[in-house]
């Protein structure tokens, strides 16, 4: 009796797994979400050993904890790691979302959706029929294409540096729409494109993929995956040129988490303020 009372009254333990964590905002997002939506949870940070994360997902689950969100290097691991993939996690190929139900490990992926929702509805940058370039075929690029394509724009092209990685995502996503691929000198003589989406990892050492600036359409969107790194140099050429409206990845961040927040708990939180309490100037 004892025991069962003390289960009922148990916080619900969710986590974000990662290596490195201690820089993850994860925990202050989800401790804001928790708090607006009133939901009785808890919301820690676990760094795994390479190698180790099913284990330490495992050990998480069997203490009764509820979920998890998954962070770099580990979202191959928790595709793997998991009974039930979602069509989302299985068309970016990658997991940054996983709920312990039933005794099984359901898998998600909402970067995807984060990045558009944030795009139209933060930014009041519709997509549909737009001409849509993303550059970079990595994770990042695998995990956004298939969201951007459900939103129906005119064209989505990747270019990255090595083209025949572009070419096998847009081979990969040809079923979902209009998609094509080239390298970065194939985009000097193409019209501009209404939303550029900087996904290479160049911003992480302060360099910029070598797009021409004639991609960028004049009142166009420019917008950087990641997150806090300020006036990067890609959205510094796009500002150069007359892109008009200029974005970093934090509105991304804070919706990818709230879609989580709202599978986990069955409520989607207000995201408005997380992204004003998180955001560093560009300037
Ligand atoms: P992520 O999971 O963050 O996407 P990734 O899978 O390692 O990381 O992919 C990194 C992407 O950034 C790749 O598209 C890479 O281009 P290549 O595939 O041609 O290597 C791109 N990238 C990294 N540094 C870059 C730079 N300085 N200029 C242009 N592209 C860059």
């Amino acid at each position: 009796m004892t025991e069962r009372l003390r289960e009922t009254t148990l916080t619900d333990a969710y986590a974000v797994f990662g290596t490195p964590i201690g820089h993850s905002k994860s925990p202050r997002i989800h401790a804001a979400f928790a708090a607006s939506a009133a939901q009785d949870m808890s919301y820690g940070a676990i760094e795994p050993p390479l190698g180790g994360f099913a284990e330490a997902v495992r050990a998480f689950r069997n203490r009764g904890a509820k979920g998890a969100n998954v962070t770099a290097p580990f979202k191959l691991d928790a595709f793997a790691c998991a009974d039930v993939l979602s069509e989302r996690a299985r068309a970016a190929g990658a997991v940054n979302a996983l709920k312990f139900e039933d005794g099984r490990i359901l898998a998600e992926n909402f970067d995807g959706i984060g990045l558009v929702r944030d795009v139209e509805v933060n930014l009041d940058v519709w997509l549909e029929g737009k001409r849509v370039l993303l550059l970079g075929a990595g994770g990042a690029a695998r995990g956004a294409a298939p969201a951007i394509l459900a939103r129906h724009p005119g064209v989505l092209v990747i270019a990255n540096r090595h083209p025949d990685k572009a070419a096998e995502l847009a081979a990969a996503f040809a079923p979902l729409g209009v998609i094509e691929a080239c390298g970065y000198t194939d985009l000097a003589g193409r019209p501009p494109f209404d939303a550029v989406l900087n996904s290479t990892s160049a911003s992480w050492t302060g360099e910029r993929p070598p797009a021409p600036s004639s991609v960028f359409a004049r009142g166009g969107l420019a917008y950087e995956l990641v997150y806090g790194k300020g006036l990067t140099p890609f959205l510094a050429q796009a500002r150069d040129v007359g892109a008009g409206v200029l974005a970093d990845g934090v509105g991304m961040l804070v919706e990818q988490a709230a879609e989580a927040f709202a599978w986990w708990r069955g409520v989607r939180p207000d995201t408005k303020p997380v992204i004003a309490d998180l955001t560093i100037p560009l300037e």
